[in-house]
């Protein structure tokens, strides 16, 4: 089929992410929807039920960029990832897109799947690697070792992908900097096109939370997570990479499209189990368990489980909440006229203290965290996100 999507620049256009919602084990820190699951007809049904939800929802939309992520999707068979690769495109001309971009992990990737996924039109691969320290990857329940993460990187290599990321965690209990220095330079001799560095959190509802709440782990020192953080930066524009947003980093191979689209508050579809989609200010969540999805997907039903229609002040605090994390900024002029209501006068008791702390400038036009700001950037966000759910 010859799919009739035209195809946009970042921030217009929409943004098509994929949910592949298995994984081999659930690991410890992980609140993403995905599960364990031995039984391979389930693999079968979820991509009977994706193509279903595709003819329903995208309708040749004007794509930016396609993301395929999860949960696992390296871990479908070389037969199932043709399948879901064949299914996407025929709704999405792969080739033409700014950006396609899989997850891929260590532990199931391989020189096989890693061709398919080239030959099908993927150009870009995310791995997340996390650490390269045995303890670390035990504690945080990696399926995989150091050495298999190097093994699999030079396999995408191998099959062809000269757009290579590497997802990276600092902050782990009992990490020391030494550690986190060398796993960046561990990291970095692989000569990945990106890398996202995340400062672990314990998200509610995790393995790592419950040890939390029942004092079994303890978080790192606050000035240790601060010392890698700055370390991270420091290193990593040494090496080449420019820092585009708080915890991603650019190489060659340039900024993720689809990560920017969503933090420029463009549109996006989401399909498989619990994604989200945003269209003009309406945000749909999908059906969480795979089986409830599934069977509405199949029945013709919507898969979403729940839709709220954003007010524009909400839209407005979420662009800043979104945006802020990027290094250039949120323009608050641009969204004010986006949005047809003014801003600033709304935000002003929120801009005043963040300036006052230090945490934010802003030229009367653009906001932009400070380097101290950098640090608190959950903070800053969460305190314009507050505004909008408040009125
Ligand atoms: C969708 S997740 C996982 C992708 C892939 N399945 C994997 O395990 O590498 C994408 C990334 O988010 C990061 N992440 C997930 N949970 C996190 C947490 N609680 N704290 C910090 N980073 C987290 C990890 O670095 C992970 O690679
Ligand atoms: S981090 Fe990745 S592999 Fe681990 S449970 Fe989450 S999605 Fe699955």
């Amino acid at each position: 089929m010859n799919p009739s999507s035209a195809v946009k620049s970042v921030g217009s256009g929409t943004s098509l992410y994929v949910h592949v919602p298995f994984c081999v084990v659930k690991c410890g820190y992980c609140d993403f929807n995905s599960y364990v699951v031995e039984d391979r007809s389930v693999h079968d049904r979820f991509l009977d039920a994706l193509d279903a939800e595709l003819r329903a929802t995208w309708r040749g939309r004007e794509v930016v960029s396609v993301f395929l992520g999860g949960g696992t999707p390296s871990l479908l068979d070389p037969d199932r990832l043709r399948r879901l690769l064949e299914i996407v495109g025929r709704h999405v001309p792969l080739r033409e897109c700014a950006e396609v971009s899989m997850e891929a992990n260590p532990e199931s990737i391989t020189l096989e799947k890693a061709i398919i996924a080239r030959e099908l039109g993927v150009s870009r691969m995310s791995m997340g690697v996390q650490s390269f320290h045995a303890h670390h990857l035990k504690f945080l329940d990696r399926a995989h070792s150091a050495e298999r993460a190097e093994q699999a990187f030079a396999q995408l290599r191998e099959a062809g992908f000269a757009n290579l990321s590497i997802d990276l965690m600092f902050g782990i209990p009992h990490e020391t900097c030494e550690e986190w220095r060398s796993d960046l330079e561990r990291a970095l001799a692989l000569g990945p096109d990106h890398l996202s560095c995340y400062n672990l959190t314990f998200e509610p509802g995790t393995r790592l939370y419950r040890d939390l709440q029942r004092d079994v782990v303890s978080p790192n020192e606050q000035e240790e997570d601060r010392t890698m953080f700055l370390h991270t930066r420091e290193r990593l524009a040494q090496a080449g990479f420019t820092a585009y947003e708080v915890s991603n980093f650019a190489g060659r191979g340039g900024p993720c499209h689809h990560n920017d689209h969503y933090w420029l508050q463009g549109d996006y579809v989401g399909v498989g189990p619990g994604a989200s989609s945003h269209r003009a200010g309406v945000r749909c969540t999908n059906l969480k368990p795979v089986e409830a999805w599934a069977n509405a997907a199949l029945a013709g039903l919507p898969c979403a489980g729940s839709a709220e229609t954003l007010r524009p002040l909400q839209r407005a605090a979420e662009a800043v909440w979104l945006g802020i994390r990027r290094t250039s900024g949120v323009d608050l002029v641009a969204i004010e006229q986006r949005l047809g209501m003014p801003l600033l006068g709304l935000f002003e008791p929120i801009l005043a203290s963040q300036l006052e702390a230090g945490w934010v400038a802003f030229d009367g036009r653009t906001l932009r965290l400070t380097p101290d700001g950098l640090l608190m950037a959950d903070r800053v966000g969460g305190d314009f996100l507050a505004v909008g759910v408040a009125r």
